[in-house]
């Protein structure tokens, strides 16, 4: 089949009873992409004219992320959502979306929204399928256990008879190997013709799309199955249990990916990686790492391990030490984080920042060389280059209503356990003494110190613990 003005339609109607879940299936995840958003990247792969995404179950959730996924593309593409108010079946689904395609002849691809494995590349044999010409072709596939799918009925001399869903097989049909992947492509006119004929004759009452096979044989249209070479992107997901199988087989062909590009990783088994992210060469990603989202990892970057990385930039040669959460971030080459760091949204390091020990920073920015190495609160602030935080600084940020914004000068020197009670500024070069508690500006190259004298009582502690003995005794 020459394939011309082609359009598609995504069948994402359906609950997925087996999930158990609230959530329609073809939301659930796979490597932090939904199934749907599998299908639909598949689809936008062969740039069609038109999709149209059946939906039913929990529609405005399988609406939203449609529209995410649109906004999400670079060439815009046309996406329709249209609903189907009752699942009666494959069938009807595609009856229901039909009116929302563009009136032109050409080409229509149906695939189901829940194959979480889908790539462009699954599809190929089906577009490239050229011997023998046919009307409507069908990718099918040979697996070791064909139970669940419809199976391909062919006579003897090859040509495909009809697709037999199991429920409806004969003791001999469901011996057969060759499974139906639910995914089709086909002339409009024979769409418009075999979709009208579908009645509820089966064992589930349901109006099924595999019925078009036998139509289209009566009608004389020719028919052909292509077999995929590899099953696996064809595996579909019923339960949790299948999914999270499937996730683990999806993972692992990614670190291998990653590894052959010249990444090493402590335990390739135990990282959890969403799709797309860029990781440099001379990684080592160590063991319980997650990097998810929109993220990015320069060349040279060592992540000890157990810390998760969210739609953060990690620049070249930073150091991410053990059990740190970076969320919406970004930070400079060759920094250091952790252990036990936590980085909030919009965190914001220039090079060779260092952040220490149970520090936790938001909507901040550090300067080039700045430090705060232990035990410390930066929330709304700029932080000047190679300015010292001490152990234990708190910028306190909020007044119980508002947010308000603490700057500290290039150089500065904040000593420990110091309160920088915002908004307030201190100038470059400055040094507040530790214990201080801030509340004013203070000048560049000044020293603010805010605590009481140290008073001294010579022999005070000796005769206290000597007064104490007597009581005991
Ligand atoms: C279908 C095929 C089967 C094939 C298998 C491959 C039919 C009758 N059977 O069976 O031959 O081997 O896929 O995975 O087509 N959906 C709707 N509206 C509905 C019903 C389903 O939108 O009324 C959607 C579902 O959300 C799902 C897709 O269609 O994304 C497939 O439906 P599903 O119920 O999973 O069909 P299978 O029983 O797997
Ligand atoms: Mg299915």
């Amino acid at each position: 089949m020459s394939v011309s003005d082609l359009q598609a339609i995504i069948l994402a109607a359906g609950k997925g009873t087996r999930m158990y879940s609230t959530l329609p299936k073809v939301l659930h995840t796979i490597c932090g992409r939904s199934l749907l958003w599998k299908a639909l990247a598949t689809v936008a792969h062969y740039k069609p004219r038109k999709i149209v995404v059946v939906v039913g179950y929990g529609e405005e959730l399988v609406r939203a992320e449609v529209e995410r996924f649109a906004k999400s593309l670079t060439e815009p593409i046309k996406i329709e959502c249209v609903t189907q108010s009752e699942q009666r079946g494959t069938g009807h689904a595609v009856q229901t979306a039909l009116s929302a395609l563009a009136p032109s002849p050409g080409n229509i691809l149906i695939l189901p929204g829940d194959l979480p494995l889908l790539t462009g590349g699954t599809l190929l044999p089906l577009f490239s399928a050229e011997t023998p010409p046919a009307n409507l072709h069908i990718l099918s596939c040979d697996v070791p256990d064909p139970t669940g799918f419809g199976r391909i009925v062919r006579e003897e001399d090859g040509t495909v008879l009809a697709i037999v869903e199991e429920k409806d097989c004969s003791e001999e049909e469901r011996d057969i190997s060759e499974i139906n992947s639910g995914i089709y492509l086909l002339e409009r006119e024979l769409l418009n013709e075999s979709i009208q004929s579908l009645q509820p004759n089966n064992a589930q009452k349901e109006l099924y799309l595999t019925d078009i096979v036998e139509f289209s044989v009566d009608a004389e249209q020719p028919v052909e199955a292509v077999i995929a070479p590899d099953c696996y992107p064809l595996l579909g997901a019923n339960t949790r249990l299948e999914l999270a199988s499937l996730e683990r087989m999806r993972r692992d062909e990614m670190v291998s990916e990653y590894m052959l590009a010249g990444v090493s990783f402590e335990d390739p088994s135990a990282v959890y990686i969403d799709e797309g992210i860029l990781i440099g060469r001379d990684c080592f990603i160590g063991a319980g790492t997650r990097l998810l989202g929109a993220t990015t990892i320069g060349s040279g970057v060592i992540i000890d391990g157990q810390s998760r990385i969210l739609n953060s930039t990690i620049g070249a040669s930073c150091y991410i030490k053990l059990n740190c959460v970076i969320t919406s971030s970004s930070l400079g080459e060759d920094c250091s984080v952790g252990p036990f760091a936590h980085l909030r949204p919009g965190s914001r390091l220039e090079r060779r920042v260092h952040i220490g020990n149970f520090v936790e920073t938001k909507k901040t920015e550090l300067g080039e060389g700045a430090k705060a190495n232990h035990l410390t609160y930066l929330g709304d602030s700029v932080i000047g280059a190679n300015a010292n935080v001490g152990a234990g600084t708190i910028t306190c940020n909020y007044d119980g209503f508002n947010k308000h914004l603490t700057e500290i000068g290039e150089g500065a020197f904040i000593g420990s356990n110091s309160s920088l009670v915002a908004p307030v500024k201190i100038g470059a070069r400055a040094i507040v003494g530790a214990g201080s508690v801030i509340t004013k500006d203070v000048a560049e190259d000044a020293l603010a110190v805010e605590r009481s004298e140290v008073r001294t009582l010579p022999e005070w502690a000796k005769n206290f613990r000597a007064r104490h003995k007597k009581s005991v005794s």
